[in-house]
């Protein structure tokens, strides 16, 4: 069985890596599908979000990671697959969570939504989160994968050139002051 994840992933955080790992030990092919969105001005483009997401999923040889733009249940019909897969974080998830899946539903009958509930450890972290604190300078690294926290960074530095960058082998650097010029 085929499921694709669809969202945003701007940029990826520990709490999609949780639900894509344990999607694929679900279905037996999962397409994580990064939305090409015009609306929206997002921190990575989007071919950096499919970079991201590849970079952390090396390990489960079942997850393909893809763009697509337009409706979801249209690539999913595209690719063959029947279930979308989400993630349920808390109550607050479910209002809107629901309303997609019903909607989805009403343009193709034979889609089916399967939530899976985040870790509890994840269950406050959005992308969103994950950009308010590093656009104040606090540390994402216990939010994001390990690459991913560097180009936070480097997306910082990028907007202040005198900033010491963090490396590989110091990826824990705390950025004091950013101000990211991007949009939340
Ligand atoms: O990560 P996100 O932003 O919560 O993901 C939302 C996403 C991409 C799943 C949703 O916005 C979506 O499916 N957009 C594609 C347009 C679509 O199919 N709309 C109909 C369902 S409401």
């Amino acid at each position: 069985m085929i499921a694709i994840y669809p969202g945003s992933f701007d940029p990826i955080t520990l709490g999609h890596l949780d639900i894509i790992e344990r999607g694929s030990r679900v279905f037996d092919h999962v397409i994580v599908a990064v939305l090409r969105n015009p609306d929206k001005s997002p921190l990575f483009t989007v071919q950096e979000r499919i970079e991201q997401i590849r970079r952390c999923t090396p390990h489960l040889s079942n997850v393909e990671v893809d763009s697509f733009d337009g409706l979801t249940v249209e690539y999913a019909r595209l690719r063959d697959a029947k279930v979308l897969l989400r993630g349920l974080r808390a109550v607050s998830d479910f209002e809107k969570e629901l309303q997609m899946a019903h909607t989805n539903q009403t343009l193709w009958d034979e889609i089916e939504t399967v939530f899976l509930a985040t870790s509890n450890e994840y269950s406050f972290l959005s992308s969103s989160v994950v950009k308010e604190i590093a656009k104040f300078g606090g540390s994402v690294n216990h939010l994001v994968p390990q690459q991913v926290a560097l180009d936070i960074c480097r997306c910082y530095t990028e907007t202040h050139p005198g900033a010491t960058p963090p490396t590989e082998t110091n990826p824990t650097t705390q950025v004091n002051h950013p101000r990211m010029d991007r949009e939340v």
